[in-house]
């Protein structure tokens, strides 16, 4: 039952609610205002994209079990679509699949996801939470959504730990476990730090914030007393902080991008925090923006010296555009970060363009594993997904390695994705060494997901060698050493779907976001090659493993000295391979299929 009490109020009364209202979405459309109106839910307004004349997809609104409930909504048209196809639902929402979501890796079942937040394993179990939009597909309405796994190819999705409310958007932030207590919430709490985003009127304004958990990371209580650090000097973007424990000063730290610095706190209880030092400004890559800060120690094996890194997501400033995560390498006394490094030198953790927000798990003794979020602000917000966007890569284990006398951080696939894979199937023959060799012909269909390894020893005169996927609506995807100029290159020009983005760029303009500055060039931002120096490896063998995952295609030569990530759209499965060689000869030494069912 619907009534509009003026002229841009809606209110839906619905006197026996199942679990869901399912409210249809129209993805062009701006954001109109919904809430529940229940003042034991307290639910703030929410910016929903509701349909006014075709409904793209339905996301549900979970209602209050066992009473009436009420439904404002402010800002949309008496004749909007929407009216008529509101419906009430004890289920999810049934709706086609995407077609490139990738299987093994993981997307929640609707809406939005960007970065990982939160990582921590705790009593056996991987606790994923992440910056969640339940109400579409585009950036909004920032809660963390949860996730759990023991092996990182099978999850379980829960209820979003973290949901926006007065404070405004629950932004990016990472978890710890109290173990001894000190926070006053109990022995073994786990402590989430997250950022409060609002705008006052044309100001941003980011707090760091607390919340708790007792039942081992399933729900979690806002502490009262939030927010619990805010930027002394109102610097306006102020964000990410991430906690960490530093045994020297018995401390815990926590480390907060603010604009193009990182800055360090101390605290004794996890409530209230002491300014220590800042890093980062004019290091790096620039233009940029400081985000998603890590910081952790990792052996460097010649010498046995622990090392600190940090690692730094930066948007925009990205190697190929838009963002990109950067790394330092250097010592930390409890109260400077000093880098090996000097300002102009920039790291990269991996060479691609999707690969962002990266962030370690804390309460892990015998790693360090990270996740990143698999896409790029340039044009996250407009991929061709219509009920899910958004995916977290494979999780990495990384590593200290030294090349040119330069400490390097490396990203190698975590074990568990190793210990789980298909049936090997040998692609080598004993004539592999010519200019171009088409394996297609002796294989099952390649399918969507596999692992591939190759181990290839280039002869003297060798230009280019690799490999080259493609499908018969002529998408290719070419992955290869360049010995001409001393790269590994991953070529997604010709890869599929490749200029999605032109769309979205006026209306991304149109709708005000709050990151509108980077009103971008989404055209071609898309269609580009990547590539990372060859130096990072020692030949004259290259080992190259490929994961492909239907839309994602992630890189590692030599275990993971050098990693790639990037999304493809291939308009059919890439069902050919090939191997080439170009000017001399290329030996094949390994070429492994590993199919995922
Ligand atoms: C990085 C980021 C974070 C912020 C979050 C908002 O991708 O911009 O800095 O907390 O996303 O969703």
């Amino acid at each position: 039952m619907l009534s509009h009490p003026d002229d841009s109020t809606t209110l839906i009364h619905i006197p026996q609610p199942k679990r869901y209202l399912l409210l249809p979405i129209e993805e062009e459309q701006p954001e109109v205002l919904l809430r529940l109106r229940d003042d034991s839910l307290k639910m703030p307004y929410m910016d929903v994209r509701l349909a006014v004349t075709r409904v793209d997809y339905y996301v549900p609104l979970e209602l209050p079990a066992g009473r009436a409930a009420e439904v404002e909504v402010v800002g949309l048209s008496k004749e909007a679509l929407c009216w008529q196809r509101l419906s009430l639902s004890d289920s999810l929402p049934e709706q086609p699949a995407d077609s490139y979501r990738a299987p093994d890796h993981f997307a929640p079942c609707y809406g939005w996801m960007n970065d990982p937040n939160g990582l921590i394993y705790h009593e056996g179990k991987y606790h994923l939470y992440y910056q969640y939009n339940p109400y579409g597909a585009k950036w909004g309405n920032m809660h963390w959504g949860h996730a759990t796994t023991t092996d990182f190819l099978h999850w379980q999705e829960h209820q979003p730990a973290l949901r926006r409310d007065t404070l405004g958007h629950i932004f990016s932030g990472s978890a710890i476990c109290d173990t001894l207590g000190v926070a006053g919430f109990g022995k073994g709490a786990l402590l989430a730090f997250y950022t409060a985003h609002q705008f006052v009127g044309e100001k941003q304004w980011q707090a760091q914030c607390l919340a708790y958990s007792t039942d081992g990371g399933q729900s979690y209580t806002k502490y009262q007393g939030n927010p619990i650090l805010t930027a002394a000097d109102g610097v306006q973007d102020f964000r990410d902080p991430k906690v960490f424990w530093y045994t020297p000063r018995r401390s815990w730290y926590m480390i907060v991008s603010a604009d193009k610095e990182m800055r360090f706190y101390r605290s004794a209880d996890l409530k209230h925090w002491d300014y220590v030092s800042a890093f980062g400004e004019g290091y790096g890559a620039r233009p940029n923006q400081f985000e998603c800060p890590d910081f952790f120690e990792l052996r460097d094996p010649h010498t046995g010296r622990s090392r600190w890194v940090m690692i730094v997501n930066i948007n925009p400033g990205g190697a190929f555009g838009g963002s990109a995560t950067e790394y330092f390498v250097g010592d930390f006394d409890g109260e400077r970060f000093v880098p090996d490094s000097t300002p102009e030198v920039t790291r990269w953790l991996d060479f691609g363009k999707d690969h962002y927000a990266f962030v370690t798990f804390s309460g892990l003794r015998d790693r360090v594993l990270g996740l990143p979020w698999v896409s790029n602000w340039q044009y996250a917000d407009v991929t061709p997904f219509r009920t899910t966007r958004g995916a977290m890569g494979f999780p990495r284990e990384l590593f200290l390695f030294t090349s040119g006398g330069r400490s390097y951080v490396g990203a190698r696939p975590a074990r568990e994705l190793l210990e789980r894979r298909g049936q090997a199937q040998d692609l080598k023959r004993a004539d592999a060494t010519r200019d171009s060799l088409l394996l297609s012909d002796q294989l099952a269909p390649l399918g969507d997901r596999y692992e591939l390894v190759l181990r290839l020893a280039p002869q003297p005169g060798v230009q280019r060698c690799g490999l080259m996927l493609s499908n018969a609506k002529g998408d290719r995807l070419p992955v290869y050493l360049d010995l001409e100029r001393g790269r590994v290159v991953m070529d997604r020009t010709q890869s599929g779907l490749v200029d999605f983005g032109l769309k979205a760029k006026s209306h991304e303009r149109e709708s005000g976001d709050w990151r509108k500055d980077e009103a971008l060039n989404y055209h071609n931002d898309f269609a580009l090659a990547t590539w990372a120096p060859l130096s990072l490896v020692s030949g004259p063998n290259y080992e190259l493993r490929l994961f492909l995952d239907r839309s994602i295609a992630e890189l590692f030569v030599a275990d993971g000295r050098i990693a790639m990530t990037n999304l493809v759209f291939p308009r059919a499965p890439y069902s050919t391979l090939q191997l080439f060689s170009e000017g001399g000869e290329t030996k094949i030494l390994e070429a492994t299929l590993y199919p995922r069912k």
